[in-house]
């Protein structure tokens, strides 16, 4: 559990929270380059509580403005997209992508005005396929963080969104929970080969049989310069033992154990879009081959971590992310079926982001951690909380940043998942493993 306090120092994230400071020292994801078309049309973008615009110029560069006209107030969102920059729809003031207001025709031609006005705009940067803005103090920002997947051909990744109606933290939390996966997402008849629709991916014989088996993973964490290493452990019979292993990496991104030979592997950003809102963006990629069709097929048109199923999305809008906006909700139940719970699933719940989703969002809108009584295997959670609490009061006491934001190379690792002798260490037999290593991808148990 927390002190009333330090949930809301944890969850709070909008502009002069801890949290939200903290946050704006980091780089943020938050677009596929695909999403936005030169001099095409601006789109509404929603990050840390702060309504901004975003657009890509004549030249190919992304400007993330403040939603509001410098002028009077407008939205930008209405505004002509033309010749290198954003004009405000009501007057015509235009603006670069660096918040310069490089045209001001309601004023006389003679007028210096427009050279007073400075936009708030924030620095974007392109990095496999994602556009990532900054919305720190620094100038110039501090580096992207180095991730495995940006350094490879765009056809060895696959990316995808999804908008969630909770608090950032208790999403996240989700993900660096692997005790859950025994229940929620189980079938309760693993040789009922019809549930595997229920399911991203192929039949996971051994690991499903182990997790049905042993319902409570032995955690232990390893703190580390980019944030949480987390093993858990299950009892995989002939005194073997199944560890997963997942990283947490500061601030939000998220990286849990593949599956099978020569596996594709994830990683996700967890991205507050203000206090009650976030969105998770995701990249699934192949270390040394492009994506095989059926790889690409799964990301596409079935449910997972951060897919939503295409007849599951809501109709695209103009809203933020609203083309990564779900159907199921607290509203429908998630389109929950009670048959398929008492037959063939734990849930009942068919898309499998809901499966987690469903439980996060009843916590309400901000779970109350005064309330929680966590046990064992909320380890690998309270130990994140700490690292970001600790992160967030230092920040607020002293005002530095944390070391990993100059950093980036410190991102350049993997998760695992392996079998090992009961008394072997996991941290120790994954170390080789968990290294970024150009044409090497360790297989895992499947
Ligand atoms: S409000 Fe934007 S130009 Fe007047
Ligand atoms: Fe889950």
């Amino acid at each position: 559990m927390l002190s009333r306090e330090d949930n809301e120092l944890l969850c709070r994230v909008g502009p002069g929270t801890p949290t939200g400071t903290l946050l704006r020292h980091y780089w943020l994801p938050f677009l596929f380059d695909w999403e936005i078309e030169a001099d095409a049309e601006p789109q509404r973008v929603r990050l840390l509580g702060e309504d901004l615009i975003a657009f890509r110029d004549s030249l190919g560069r992304v400007g993330l403005l403040d939603d509001h006209c410098a002028h009077r107030g407008a939205s930008l969102f209405f505004g002509r997209n033309e010749e290198c920059g954003l004009r405000c729809v009501y007057h015509g003031w235009k603006y670069d992508v660096d918040g310069r207001c490089v045209d001001m025709p309601n004023e006389p031609p003679e007028s210096t005005f427009k050279d007073k006005i400075r936009h708030t705009a924030y620095p974007c940067l392109e990095r496999g396929g994602v556009v990532w803005a900054y919305l720190g103090p620094q100038t110039p920002p501090p580096p992207l963080p180095h991730f495995e997947w940006m350094d490879l051909l765009p056809e060895q990744r696959y990316g995808s969104k999804r908008v969630q109606y909770s608090n950032w933290v208790q999403a996240m939390e989700g993900d660096i929970d692997q005790s859950h996966v025994s229940f929620v997402h189980s079938r309760l008849n693993l040789d009922d080969e019809t549930e595997l629709r229920f399911r991203t991916g192929g039949p996971r014989r051994l690991v499903d049989q182990i997790r049905k088996n042993d319902t409570h993973p032995h955690f232990e964490v390893v703190e580390t310069d980019y944030g949480v290493c987390i093993g858990a452990g299950r009892e995989a019979g002939d005194g073997a033992r199944y560890w997963r292993i997942t990283q947490h990496l500061m601030p939000f991104h998220t990286m849990t154990g593949p599956y099978g030979e020569n596996p594709t592997r994830g990683w996700r950003a967890w991205v507050p879009v203000d206090d009650e809102q976030v969105f998770v963006l995701g990249i699934t990629f192949h270390p040394t081959r492009p994506l095989a069709d059926d790889e690409v097929d799964r990301q596409a048109n079935r449910s997972g971590v951060w897919n939503i199923s295409p007849e599951m999305r809501m109709p695209v809008s103009s809203q933020p992310y609203g083309r990564w906006r779900p159907r199921p909700s607290l509203e429908n139940d998630f389109f929950q079926d009670r048959q398929v719970q008492r037959t063939k699933t734990y849930s009942g719940i068919s898309e499998f982001w809901a499966q987690d989703a469903a439980p996060q969002l009843s916590m309400g809108a901000i779970t109350d951690r005064t309330r929680e009584h966590l046990g064992t295997s909320d380890l690998a959670i309270i130990t994140v909380r700490r690292r970001l609490l600790a992160a967030a009061k230092q920040m607020q006491e002293h005002g530095t940043a944390p070391p990993e934001t100059e950093r980036p190379d410190c991102y350049l690792i993997r998760s695992d998942a392996l079998l090992l002798p009961a008394a072997q260490s996991w941290f120790a037999a994954s170390e080789e493993r968990r290294k970024v290593m150009a044409g090497v991808n360790p297989s895992c148990p499947a």
